[in-house]
């Protein structure tokens, strides 16, 4: 339709996008071959073939049950170049959608736990970058993710590898996050991580708010300083929260698409848009890991559009609101605006 024109033709921010998560089954069967990776069609028939695991993505239970797929996957990715294809792939995607700057999430101890270097994971994602800024334009950024199902002092061992090796000090790194299972691994559990970042100087956010509760987030917020909240899907419970989240303009990282693939909500009417809008909580909308949940950016501002018929005003304020979020330079921000 012609609004859809008008969406694509909107110069956008994406936040929230798990560079793993734009691994396509044509890529992970491709680099699998390559790499000597048997997937374990074995064990779940999903991996049989491209189209089983194309039909097997239509449907996910819940965020564990994506996660089981997500993690598995990220086992065909070896060397440096596997890196660089994965995320030049995603920006090229993105460019085309009109992306123009993008602060993407990778999850550092899922590759270095199976052999991969940390060393060889930022060498590919930084040589696609360069290669996407001079092709597209595109500005981008890393975020480092740490992973809740690990156990602390993993993760503090992956930040103090990143600190100490000088990437955040050198600009590799933009910031830390984290990801994975939410429910049993609430923040108050990661507030030596956070103090440690917060020391050294370095941006945070974290995955609050998707399947856990919206105290997840005040304590993301009371207990860990984040700056930044991803997902943040459940901060409506709690009124006193909007209110906090309104007055520190502390962005919310939204991703409608996968909140209804993962059942976080039972169809898009139930995505809290209108109330994101009429609170005036700082927000952007986000693919998260389109390869699997049938959608990158553009597609899930259409679904919106198509479930809750914003004006042109409305959605001229969502993409300003998503400049103003991001974290990157003064300078940057005015050219985006
Ligand atoms: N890792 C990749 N995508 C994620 C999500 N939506 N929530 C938590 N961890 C993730
Ligand atoms: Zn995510």
């Amino acid at each position: 339709s012609q609004f859809h024109e008008f969406l694509a033709a909107l110069p956008k921010c994406e936040h929230h996008l798990h560079i793993e998560g734009t691994f396509e089954p044509e890529l992970l069967f491709e680099l699998a071959a390559k790499n000597n990776i048997t997937l374990p069609a074995d064990k779940d028939a999903a991996f049989a073939s491209i189209e089983a695991l194309k039909a097997r993505y239509l449907t996910f239970a819940n965020l564990d049950d994506f996660l089981g797929y997500y993690y598995i996957a990220m086992s065909a990715l070896i060397d440096a170049a596997d890196f660089e294809a994965l995320a030049y792939a995603y920006f090229s995607k993105a460019a085309s959608q009109n992306v123009r700057h993008a602060e993407v999430f990778f999850d550092a101890q899922v590759h270095t736990e199976r052999g991969v270097a940390f060393e060889t994971v930022v060498t590919g994602l930084k040589a696609a970058q360069r290669r996407a800024e001079k092709d597209f334009g595109i500005t981008t950024e890393l975020i480092m993710c740490l992973v809740k199902h690990l156990p602390l002092p993993d993760a503090m061992k992956t930040f103090a590898h990143a600190r100490d090796g000088g990437f955040f000090a050198d600009g590799t790194l933009l910031a830390v996050g984290m990801d994975s299972s939410e429910a049993p691994f609430p923040p108050k559990m990661w507030t030596e991580l956070y103090d440690a970042a917060k020391a050294a100087g370095i941006k945070r956010t974290i995955h609050a708010g998707e399947e856990g509760p919206a105290d997840y987030v005040v304590q993301a917020l009371d207990l860990l300083d984040a700056q930044r909240i991803d997902h943040g899907l459940r901060s409506f419970e709690d009124d006193a929260l909007i209110k906090r989240l309104v007055e520190q303009k502390t962005l919310l990282t939204t991703c409608p698409l996968s909140n209804l693939k993962l059942q976080c909500i039972k169809s898009i009417s139930e995505f809290p848009l209108r109330k994101l809008l009429d609170s005036g909580v700082r927000f952007s909308i986000n693919s998260d890991d389109p390869a699997y949940f049938g959608g990158y950016i553009l597609e899930n501002y259409c679904v919106l559009q198509d479930t809750f018929g914003l004006t042109v005003k409305e959605w001229e304020s969502i993409v300003t609101g998503a400049v103003l979020g991001s974290w990157c330079s003064e300078e940057r921000k005015k050219q985006l605006l």
